[in-house]
């Protein structure tokens, strides 16, 4: 029967409608590009189709990704497009295990001016069975997993309401690009699982993180040399290891990092609350300022405010000049909550390079660990400002 001209010639103008009707919508269905929403087939180039058609369209075509599990290796979402781009993402994707199918990370995004990414669905990094390939948290130099969702050179995006979890190594990363918002993310890996850090944002300007409930192995959201006017709004961190700028001055040529604003953020049982730590034996001179934390509550963090300038996390650093990175105008003010360790505010900053115009204002620590009679403490070393307001431990500065 379907053989018969008349069905078959049907049967052909329907495809020619649906077709002309997704491309006038600029609807761009990765099912109807041959992608398996059933978890077991790889879908990657039908993911790679969908976004080279939507990239060579003009205007704001959409890429809608339906309920579903879709397995899928390295993709490389690369413009410039010509329109601005959306995704629709309701399903979950699924990175191959395969590890050996990898370049370097499992979801980019380059050379975009305006994205938007949307929807209630996952990115399932799949990362359990990578872990034990991790060499980072034991080596110096080590081979890096895949990221999950890297966003380089892009401009004018918008991240919202997606899920990420179990990455192979971070969750996402902002690397070259400037006006990037996540907007009510949620990230979640294991506590102890290696090098997971929720974000790390290099090299950028203009990066927005607001209403983000991030739950991983590593860094909440760490910030690398080179960026400028981040905002960090509304987040909520632990397990893991806190908001923390750097490790600041391991590679040559480094950039500053300038103006930093934490606000209204929550740590639950992270290993560091707010955190600035810099190479004890850094290559790169820079400068690391501006940084504003206000609004602040912890519960049970075991280092609710360090700067950390002797940062070696190994067994042994290769020499131990003090840090060239230069710490100046960091404001610390109303910060309240629990500290597991009696140094709830440490202050260790270069001897050759002393922090300058560190300030504290309204701050009160409890002490919950497991040790009787402790009252808290504050240590600091090369670290010049002043505090005001209440602050307890009593201020060091
Ligand atoms: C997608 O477009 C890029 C160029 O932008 C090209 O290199 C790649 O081969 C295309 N991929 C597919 C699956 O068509
Ligand atoms: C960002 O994208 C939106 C939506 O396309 C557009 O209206 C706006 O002009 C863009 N802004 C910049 C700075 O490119
Ligand atoms: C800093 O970032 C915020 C949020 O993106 C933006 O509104 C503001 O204009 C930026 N300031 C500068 C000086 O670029
Ligand atoms: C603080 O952040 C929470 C989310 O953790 C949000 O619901 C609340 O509205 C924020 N409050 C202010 C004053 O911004
Ligand atoms: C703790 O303090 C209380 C009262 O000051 C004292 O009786 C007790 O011996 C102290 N315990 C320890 C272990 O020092």
């Amino acid at each position: 029967m379907a053989s018969e001209p008349k069905f078959m010639v049907i049967g052909f103008l329907f495809l020619i409608l649906k077709a002309a009707s997704a491309q006038q919508l600029g609807v761009y269905n990765v099912k109807a590009y041959g992608a398996s929403g059933y978890g077991q087939i790889d879908s990657t180039k039908a993911f790679q189709d969908a976004w080279n058609a939507s990239c060579a369209t003009a205007g704001k075509p959409r890429i809608v990704i339906p309920e579903g599990k879709y397995l899928v290796g390295p993709l490389v979402f690369k413009g410039p497009c010509k329109g601005m781009q959306v995704i629709e993402l309701r399903g979950e994707l699924l990175a191959s295990t395969d590890l050996s199918i990898y370049v370097s990370n499992w979801i980019q995004f380059q050379y975009i001016d305006g994205l938007i990414i949307t929807g209630n669905g996952r990115f399932n990094g799949q990362g359990a069975t990578a872990w034990p390939h991790n060499q980072c948290p034991k080596k110096w130099s080590c081979k890096l997993l895949p990221t999950s969702l890297v966003f380089s050179y892009v401009t004018n995006a918008t991240i919202m309401g997606v899920t990420l979890l179990d990455p192979k190594l971070f969750h996402m990363q902002v690397f070259k690009s400037n006006y990037v918002t996540f907007n009510s993310i949620r990230v979640t890996a294991p506590g102890d699982s290696p090098n997971t850090d929720g974000l790390h944002i290099a090299e950028s300007s203009n990066i927005v993180v607001n209403k983000a409930v991030i739950a991983t192995g590593d860094d909440c959201i760490s910030i690398g040399p080179g960026n400028r006017n981040l905002s960090i709004t509304g987040v909520t961190c632990g397990p893991g290891h806190g908001i923390s700028v750097g490790s600041l001055g391991k590679t040559p040529g480094e950039n500053d990092v300038v103006g930093l604003t934490v606000r209204n953020c929550t740590f639950i049982g992270t290993s560091n609350g707010l955190r600035i730590k810099s190479w004890q034996s850094s290559v790169s001179a820079l400068k690391a300022s501006g940084f504003h934390y206000e609004d602040i509550v912890m519960k049970d963090v075991y280092n609710p405010i360090i700067i950390d300038q002797e940062y070696c996390p190994y067994v042994s650093c290769p020499e131990k000049d003090p840090s060239l990175v230069k710490i100046t105008d960091v404001t610390f003010k109303n910060i309240r909550g629990t500290s597991l360790s009696e140094e709830a505010i440490k202050l260790v900053c270069s001897a050759s390079n002393p922090c300058e115009g560190v300030q504290l204002q309204d701050i009160h620590f409890e002490y919950t660990g497991d040790k009787p009679n402790i009252s808290l403490t504050s240590t600091c070393v090369n670290a010049q400002g002043f505090s005001n307001g209440n602050v307890n431990p009593n201020s060091c500065v």
